[in-house]
Protein backbone atom coordinates (compact mmCIF):
# COMPACT_ATOMS: atom_id res chain seq x y z
CA UNK A 1 0.00 0.00 0.00
CA UNK A 2 1.18 3.21 -0.63
CA UNK A 3 0.28 6.38 1.06
CA UNK A 4 -1.29 9.44 -1.19
CA UNK A 5 -2.52 11.48 1.65
CA UNK A 6 -1.91 12.05 5.27
CA UNK A 7 -3.42 12.46 8.01
CA UNK A 8 -1.99 16.19 8.09
CA UNK A 9 -2.85 16.51 4.30
CA UNK A 10 -6.11 15.65 5.01
CA UNK A 11 -6.85 17.73 7.24
CA UNK A 12 -6.05 20.55 6.03
CA UNK A 13 -8.13 19.74 2.81
CA UNK A 14 -10.61 19.34 4.85
CA UNK A 15 -10.63 22.62 6.78
CA UNK A 16 -10.55 24.25 2.61
CA UNK A 17 -13.32 22.64 1.58
CA UNK A 18 -15.25 23.67 5.13
CA UNK A 19 -14.08 27.32 4.21
CA UNK A 20 -15.47 27.09 0.71
CA UNK A 21 -18.83 25.79 1.45
CA UNK A 22 -19.25 27.99 4.47
CA UNK A 23 -18.02 31.37 2.20
CA UNK A 24 -20.74 30.06 -0.26
CA UNK A 25 -23.36 29.37 1.85
CA UNK A 26 -23.30 32.72 3.82
CA UNK A 27 -25.10 31.77 6.65
CA UNK A 28 -27.84 30.50 5.21
CA UNK A 29 -29.00 26.81 6.22
CA UNK A 30 -27.19 24.11 4.89
CA UNK A 31 -28.43 20.36 4.72
CA UNK A 32 -25.89 17.82 4.11
CA UNK A 33 -26.55 14.58 2.86
CA UNK A 34 -24.26 11.97 3.38
CA UNK A 35 -24.13 8.98 1.16
CA UNK A 36 -23.06 6.03 3.02
CA UNK A 37 -21.03 4.37 3.91
CA UNK A 38 -17.76 5.72 2.53
CA UNK A 39 -18.45 9.66 3.43
CA UNK A 40 -18.83 9.01 7.10
CA UNK A 41 -15.09 10.04 7.50
CA UNK A 42 -15.25 13.08 5.64
CA UNK A 43 -19.12 13.69 6.97
CA UNK A 44 -17.75 13.91 10.74
CA UNK A 45 -14.65 15.93 9.58
CA UNK A 46 -16.24 18.20 7.47
CA UNK A 47 -19.48 18.90 9.87
CA UNK A 48 -17.04 19.98 12.92
CA UNK A 49 -15.48 22.82 10.59
CA UNK A 50 -18.57 23.90 9.64
CA UNK A 51 -19.94 26.61 12.14
CA UNK A 52 -23.05 27.57 10.53
CA UNK A 53 -26.64 26.47 10.35
CA UNK A 54 -26.82 22.54 9.44
CA UNK A 55 -28.90 19.80 9.04
CA UNK A 56 -27.21 16.26 8.50
CA UNK A 57 -28.92 13.44 6.83
CA UNK A 58 -27.42 10.27 5.20
CA UNK A 59 -28.48 8.06 2.32
CA UNK A 60 -26.80 5.12 0.86
CA UNK A 61 -25.37 4.13 -2.62
CA UNK A 62 -23.59 0.97 -3.18
CA UNK A 63 -21.75 0.47 -6.67
CA UNK A 64 -18.08 -1.24 -6.16
CA UNK A 65 -17.81 -4.85 -6.19
CA UNK A 66 -13.69 -4.84 -5.46
CA UNK A 67 -12.15 -2.77 -7.35
CA UNK A 68 -14.70 -2.75 -10.66
CA UNK A 69 -18.10 -0.60 -11.05
CA UNK A 70 -20.95 -2.69 -10.91
CA UNK A 71 -25.07 -1.80 -10.75
CA UNK A 72 -25.76 1.36 -8.55
CA UNK A 73 -28.35 0.35 -5.89
CA UNK A 74 -29.53 3.28 -3.86
CA UNK A 75 -31.53 3.23 -0.93
CA UNK A 76 -33.07 6.84 0.08
CA UNK A 77 -35.45 4.92 2.83
CA UNK A 78 -33.36 7.01 5.54
CA UNK A 79 -33.34 10.65 4.23
CA UNK A 80 -35.55 13.12 6.38
CA UNK A 81 -37.69 16.20 4.29
CA UNK A 82 -35.29 18.07 1.88
CA UNK A 83 -38.65 20.19 0.52
CA UNK A 84 -37.35 23.69 0.18
CA UNK A 85 -33.63 23.10 1.39
CA UNK A 86 -30.25 23.55 -0.02
CA UNK A 87 -28.28 20.73 -0.35
CA UNK A 88 -25.12 19.63 -0.32
CA UNK A 89 -24.49 16.19 -1.20
CA UNK A 90 -21.36 14.77 0.22
CA UNK A 91 -19.66 11.67 -1.10
CA UNK A 92 -15.94 9.92 -0.90
CA UNK A 93 -14.54 9.81 -4.48
CA UNK A 94 -15.75 11.14 -7.76
CA UNK A 95 -14.49 8.80 -10.16
CA UNK A 96 -17.24 8.41 -13.65
CA UNK A 97 -19.47 10.37 -11.93
CA UNK A 98 -21.83 7.87 -12.03
CA UNK A 99 -23.33 7.98 -8.39
CA UNK A 100 -23.78 11.66 -7.94
CA UNK A 101 -25.11 11.74 -11.81
CA UNK A 102 -27.99 9.57 -10.82
CA UNK A 103 -28.24 10.59 -6.57
CA UNK A 104 -29.06 14.27 -8.00
CA UNK A 105 -32.24 13.64 -10.21
CA UNK A 106 -33.30 11.18 -7.46
CA UNK A 107 -33.21 14.02 -4.28
CA UNK A 108 -34.33 16.57 -6.82
CA UNK A 109 -37.65 14.88 -6.99
CA UNK A 110 -38.19 16.01 -3.86
CA UNK A 111 -38.15 19.30 -4.08
CA UNK A 112 -35.10 21.10 -2.87
CA UNK A 113 -34.00 24.59 -3.15
CA UNK A 114 -30.45 23.94 -4.72
CA UNK A 115 -28.41 20.98 -4.70
CA UNK A 116 -24.54 20.79 -4.99
CA UNK A 117 -22.00 18.21 -4.45
CA UNK A 118 -18.99 17.98 -2.54
CA UNK A 119 -16.33 14.99 -1.93
CA UNK A 120 -13.25 14.65 -0.61
CA UNK A 121 -11.38 12.69 -3.58
CA UNK A 122 -11.76 13.47 -7.81
CA UNK A 123 -9.90 10.71 -9.85
CA UNK A 124 -8.38 12.62 -12.78
CA UNK A 125 -9.32 12.15 -16.27
CA UNK A 126 -12.29 9.65 -15.43
CA UNK A 127 -15.59 11.66 -15.68
CA UNK A 128 -18.12 10.20 -17.84
CA UNK A 129 -20.87 12.71 -17.00
CA UNK A 130 -21.21 16.42 -18.32
CA UNK A 131 -20.60 17.87 -14.76
CA UNK A 132 -18.12 18.28 -12.15
CA UNK A 133 -18.51 18.34 -8.15
CA UNK A 134 -18.66 22.00 -6.78
CA UNK A 135 -16.40 21.53 -3.90
CA UNK A 136 -13.15 19.20 -3.98
CA UNK A 137 -10.78 18.33 -1.44
CA UNK A 138 -8.00 16.58 -3.52
CA UNK A 139 -7.58 15.49 -7.16
CA UNK A 140 -5.83 11.84 -7.34
CA UNK A 141 -4.35 9.54 -10.18
CA UNK A 142 -6.31 7.31 -11.63
CA UNK A 143 -5.48 4.64 -8.92
CA UNK A 144 -7.61 2.52 -6.96
CA UNK A 145 -7.95 3.86 -2.87
CA UNK A 146 -8.47 3.03 0.15
CA UNK A 147 -9.00 4.60 3.78
CA UNK A 148 -10.68 7.76 5.68
CA UNK A 149 -14.23 5.70 4.62
CA UNK A 150 -12.68 3.85 1.43
CA UNK A 151 -13.64 0.84 1.01
CA UNK A 152 -12.06 -2.52 -0.88
CA UNK A 153 -14.10 -5.38 0.07
CA UNK A 154 -15.66 -3.74 3.04
CA UNK A 155 -11.89 -3.32 4.20
CA UNK A 156 -9.57 -0.65 5.26
CA UNK A 157 -11.83 2.18 5.68
CA UNK A 158 -10.68 2.91 9.22
CA UNK A 159 -7.07 4.08 7.90
CA UNK A 160 -6.41 7.70 8.61
CA UNK A 161 -4.95 8.12 5.64
CA UNK A 162 -5.39 7.69 1.94
CA UNK A 163 -3.50 4.76 0.36
CA UNK A 164 -3.50 3.27 -3.06
CA UNK A 165 -3.46 -0.24 -3.55
CA UNK A 166 -0.72 -2.63 -5.35
CA UNK A 167 -1.01 -5.22 -7.69
CA UNK A 168 -0.20 -7.93 -5.34
CA UNK A 169 -2.91 -6.41 -2.61
CA UNK A 170 -5.57 -6.71 -4.97
CA UNK A 171 -7.27 -10.24 -6.05
CA UNK A 172 -9.51 -9.39 -9.43
CA UNK A 173 -12.65 -11.41 -8.89
CA UNK A 174 -15.90 -11.83 -10.50
CA UNK A 175 -18.68 -9.93 -8.23
CA UNK A 176 -17.68 -10.83 -4.73
P1 LIG B 1 -18.44 6.88 -9.59
O1 LIG B 1 -19.88 6.56 -9.53
O2 LIG B 1 -17.73 6.16 -10.70
O3 LIG B 1 -18.12 8.35 -9.57
O4 LIG B 1 -17.77 6.26 -8.30
C1 LIG B 1 -18.10 6.72 -7.08
C2 LIG B 1 -18.17 5.59 -6.07
O5 LIG B 1 -17.35 4.47 -6.42
C3 LIG B 1 -17.64 6.11 -4.79
O6 LIG B 1 -18.70 6.55 -3.96
C4 LIG B 1 -16.92 4.94 -4.20
O7 LIG B 1 -17.81 4.22 -3.37
C5 LIG B 1 -16.55 4.05 -5.34
N1 LIG B 1 -15.12 4.18 -5.75
C6 LIG B 1 -14.65 4.74 -6.88
N2 LIG B 1 -13.31 4.71 -6.92
C7 LIG B 1 -12.91 4.11 -5.77
C8 LIG B 1 -11.60 3.80 -5.21
O8 LIG B 1 -10.53 4.08 -5.78
N3 LIG B 1 -11.62 3.19 -3.99
C9 LIG B 1 -12.76 2.89 -3.32
N4 LIG B 1 -14.00 3.17 -3.80
C10 LIG B 1 -14.06 3.79 -5.02
MG1 LIG C 1 -19.55 5.30 -2.51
Amino acid sequence: MKVLLTEDQLRDGIQRMANEIREHYAGRPLTIVGVLIGSVVLLADLIRRLDIPLRVEIIQARSYRGTRPGPLALNLDMLGEIRGREVLLVDDIFDTGHTLSELIPELDDQGPLSIRTAVLLRKQGQATVPFQPNFVGFDIPNLFVVGFGLDYRDMYRNLPYVAALEAGEITEEEGR
